[in-house]
């Protein structure tokens, strides 16, 4: 216990020596003179919350795609106070001050971003928006890093309680944005591009099919010449877990509609066709898994069950109730006859495959988990998790047998790698190659933290996805950007 507290204020000591811009952007909110405008807080939100907070489907009622209908509040009630950020759900939520935490998948929002949330309801809501050149899909990047504008008086009077209507989802909404990524003239009436969050991605096992979430679909690639190969429609809601089965037939994805359902859909990979779903959920499914066989499929949410289902009939064969936090990461061991589960607390449950009888649970990480990878002989299960260590326990004895701290801040994407090596993106901005050993043997940096990374079935790249929405292929060999996938077409939607 008292290693584990020592590793966490050691981690804590890493981050604030590692991130000098934390104190001073700190500072800089207190300056409230400064005035931080709509459009600066609107990119924010766009990239960090829109996939659940816009328009007709805004989770807990609450839509912040305009000032008007963020004044207009949430099903609970007022989300903001004008000049009381404190007050205010929309800054205590995402900056973790109270819960439920957002967004709920776990990641924090980066602090300069809390702090334009934060200075923006302290200096009164503003509506202004600077005219700013929308020219490359880094643009909400540049609008929240660009240097603030010069102080100006703060507005005499609130703003006033009477607004113009929200808008529509729809066209309004689409002309307010920019396009964004290389220009497509033949395509710029047909298609709208939006933040281009990646919430889910996945890498065929076989062949080098790679699937990204859309706006209720998924996209299929092959990664090779970055090609779209398919589009599954997902209406069920958004996706937030993708995952291949072994032999690559089946893609399953797990998502739904927060506060709402959630399932379970499986796709046949060669014609994009349903083959089954399972999972009646009363709030999204945020993790799942398909067992070697394709038996079964795991799946887990904010419920904190994992329902372990017959994949042939659809029946539901067992609760696992062990967890205490939302259910982030399910994998099935390679052999089949385990299934690991790991919430959003750091803790890990171990089941029998077919049965979901419990096996053991596995306790040390003190933050969310970010990925799980069992080892090829089914022994041994590796995790990463937001507090910025790799653990690896063998199952015989429930013990670990290697902790791996990259000191790179909080991890936030893993994956490993058949020869063991292990590929982790960080808060950091940066996607790292390790030896089994914990030797670091590459590296490159992303625009922005992190968010999603797949090994390719070759083990020669990497696809990453950072949270602006860049998603980049490297190579494993030696970190260089071998292209990317852009405009995020996991965005782009066909009126
Ligand atoms: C993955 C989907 C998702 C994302 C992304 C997300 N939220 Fe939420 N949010 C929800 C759900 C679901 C609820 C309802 C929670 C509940 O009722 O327990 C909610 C509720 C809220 C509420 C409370 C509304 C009320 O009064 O009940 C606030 C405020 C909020 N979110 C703010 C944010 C902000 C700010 C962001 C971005 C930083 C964000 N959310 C990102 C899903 C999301």
């Amino acid at each position: 216990m008292r290693i584990e507290v020592s590793i966490t204020v050691f981690l804590l000591t890493l981050l604030l020596v590692a991130i000098p811009g934390v104190a001073q952007e700190t500072q800089v909110s207190a300056a409230s003179e400064v005035e931080v405008t709509w459009d600066q807080v609107r990119a924010v939100f766009q990239k960090r919350c829109f996939a659940c907070h816009r328009g007709e489907q805004a989770r807990g009622g609450l839509d912040l795609s305009t000032v008007a209908a963020i004044k207009a509040g949430a099903t609970s009630g007022a989300s903001v106070v004008s000049g009381k950020p404190e007050e205010s759900m929309i800054y205590t939520l995402p900056a973790h001050l109270e819960n439920p935490k957002m967004p709920p998948n776990g990641a924090r929002v980066p602090q300069r971003e809390l702090d334009l949330i934060h200075k923006w309801i302290l200096g009164g809501l503003s509506e202004k928006t600077s005219e700013l050149p929308v020219a490359s899909r880094s643009s909400s990047r540049t609008a929240a890093s660009r240097p603030l504008p010069r102080p100006r008086p703060q507005p005499a009077s609130r703003p006033k309680q009477t607004l113009a209507p929200a808008m529509p989802t729809g066209t309004a909404v689409a002309a307010a944005e920019q396009p964004v990524g290389p220009a497509r003239p033949s395509f710029a009436k047909a298609i709208r591009h939006q933040a281009g969050v990646v919430t889910a991605m996945a890498t065929s096992p076989v062949s080098s099919l790679l699937a990204i979430s859309g706006q209720q679909q998924i996209l299929l690639y092959d990664w090779t010449d970055r090609s779209l190969r398919n589009v599954m429609a997902f209406p069920e809601g958004d996706v937030f877990i993708l995952r291949f089965s072994r032999d690559g037939s089946l893609l399953i994805a797990g998502g739904g509609k927060g506060s709402e359902s959630g399932k379970v859909v499986a796709f046949e990979t060669s014609t994009g066709e349903r083959v089954f779903e399972v999972g009646n959920e009363t709030d999204v499914v945020l993790a799942a898994d398909i067992s070697p066989d394709g038996h079964f499929v795991a799946l887990g949410g904010p419920s904190r069950v994992v329902r372990l289902y017959d994949t042939t009939n659809g029946n539901l064969i067992s609760e696992i109730r062990k967890h205490t936090d939302w259910i982030l990461q399910i994998a099935f061991s390679h052999d089949g006859l385990l299934v690991a589960s790991a919430d959003r607390f750091g803790s890990i449950c171990v089941s029998e495959g077919s049965s979901g009888k419990h096996f053991m649970t596995l306790r040390g990480h003190t933050g969310a988990i970010c990925g799980l990878s069992w080892s090829a002989d089914s022994s041994q299960l590796f995790s990463a998790s937001h507090d910025g260590a790799i653990r690896v326990r063998d199952l015989h004895t429930g013990l670990e047998t290697q902790q791996i701290l990259p000191g790179s801040g909080r991890l936030l994407a893993f994956d490993r790698d058949a020869s063991g090596r292990l590929v982790f993106g960080s808060s950091m901005q940066k996607v790292s190659v390790m030896s089994p050993e914990g030797r670091l043997l590459t590296s490159a940096s992303m625009s922005d933290e992190v968010t999603h990374l797949q090994i390719t079935q070759d083990a020669t790249h990497v696809i990453a996805s950072d949270a602006i929405g860049n998603i980049t292929l490297f190579s494993m060999e030696d970190g260089q950007s071998a292209g990317q996938i852009s405009p995020p077409p996991a965005s782009a939607r066909i009126q």
